[in-house]
C-alpha cells in the first residue's frame, strides 16, 4: 500500500496512473461501514483498477464548538485497516497540506443543504464539498464511494457532481449496523455503555414509524410523532430533528408517498446520531 501525506504527491500520482481509481473520502476511525465502502470500492475498481483511501478530519466541516478536537485520529488502527482491506494508495494529509491560511474560496450546495443536518450545523455542508471538491481534484478518481447513512450528505455531493460537471461517479453503500440496529458511525465510540445501549432507540423510533406505515398511517405528522415518542422514552435521548422527506429532493413530506425517507438525529447523552430509513 502506498502512502501519501502532501497534496502535491496525491496530484503527481493521480497524474501518473493509468488504472481506473476509485475512492472512498473518510475522516479515519475505520470500522466495519467503512471496510464495507472499501468493499465496494475493490469492485468497483475492476481487475487492474486502484482502490484509494482519504484519511482526512476536515476542519471546515466542524461547526464552532462541536467535536473537532476530540475526534478520534486513531492512525495505526486505520492504516492496518486499509492494509488487510487491500487498498492501494492511502492518502493521509495534514491539514497544512490541504487549506491555504488565506484560502478564500468555497463550494456551496444551496437548496438540500438547507434542512436537516445543515439546518443544526450551520457550514457543515459547505465544507463536505469544499474538501470532497479538493480530494477529487487532487486524486483524480473516476468513482468516489459513499455511505448511505449520510443520506443528505449523499444526495448534496450528487448534485455538487451534477451541477458543477465532476467527471467522477458517485456510488452510494447501504448501511452497516451492528447486530442490535445501530449504525456503525466513528462518533459511536463517543457513547459510555448505558448510552450505547440507548442509541439503539434511533434504529427503534425508524422502525416503528415504519410499522405504523405498513398499517396503513400516511400522515407525516403521525409517523414522525411516533419515531419521538419512541426517542424520548430512552433516558438520555433527546431528538434534534426527525423528519419525512422525499429520497431525492429532501422536500419535507405531508402525507406518505413512494421514495419517503424518514431522516432523523438524535443526542444521547453529547454525542449527536443520525440515521435514516426508506419507509415507502
Ligand atoms: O462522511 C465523511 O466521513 C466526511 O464527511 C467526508 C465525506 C469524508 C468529507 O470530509
Amino acid at each position: 500500500m502506498k502512502i501519501i501525506e502532501t497534496s502535491e504527491g496525491a496530484y503527481q500520482h493521480a497524474l501518473g496512473r493509468r488504472a481506473r481509481s476509485v475512492l472512498v473520502p473518510t475522516m479515519g476511525a475505520l470500522h466495519r461501514g467503512h471496510q464495507e465502502l472499501i468493499r465496494v470500492a475493490r469492485e468497483q475498481a475492476r481487475i487492474g483498477g486502484e482502490v484509494a483511501v482519504s484519511i482526512f478530519v476536515n476542519p471546515l466541516q466542524f461547526e464552532p464548538g462541536s467535536d473537532f478536537q476530540k475526534y478520534p485520529r486513531p492512525e495505526r488502527e486505520d492504516e492496518k485497516v486499509c492494509r488487510e482491506a487491500g487498498v492501494d494508495l492511502l492518502f493521509r494529509p495534514r491539514a497544512e497540506e490541504m487549506y491555504f491560511r488565506d484560502r478564500s474560496v468555497y463550494v456551496e450546495e444551496t437548496s438540500l443543504s438547507m434542512g436537516l443536518c445543515g439546518a443544526s450545523r450551520p457550514g457543515h455542508f459547505r465544507g463536505v464539498c469544499t474538501v470532497v471538491t479538493k480530494l477529487f481534484n487532487l486524486l483524480m478518481p473516476k468513482v468516489a464511494v459513499f455511505g448511505e447513512k449520510d443520506y443528505q450528505q449523499l444526495a448534496i455531493i450528487r448534485r455538487m457532481v451534477r451541477d458543477l460537471n465532476f467527471p467522477v461517479a458517485i456510488v452510494g453503500v447501504p448501511t452497516v449496523r451492528d447486530a442490535d440496529g445501530l449504525a456503525l458511525s466513528s462518533r459511536n465510540r463517543y457513547l459510555s455503555a448505558e448510552e450505547r445501549a440507548q442509541a439503539t432507540v434511533l434504529r427503534h423510533a425508524a422502525l416503528a414509524a415504519e410499522r405504523l406505515a405498513q398499517g396503513g398511517e400516511i400522515s407525516a405528522s403521525k409517523l414522525i410523532d411516533m419515531a419521538k415518542d419512541v426517542i424520548t422514552s430512552a433516558g438520555s435521548a433527546r431528538v434534534d430533528y426527525v423528519s419525512l422527506i422525499d429520497a431525492e429532493t429532501l422536500e419535507p413530506l405531508q402525507t406518505l408517498r413512494p421514495k419517503a425517507v424518514l431522516a432523523l438525529a438524535v443526542f444521547i447523552g453529547g454525542t449527536r446520531l443520525i440515521d435514516n430509513l426508506r419507509i415507502a
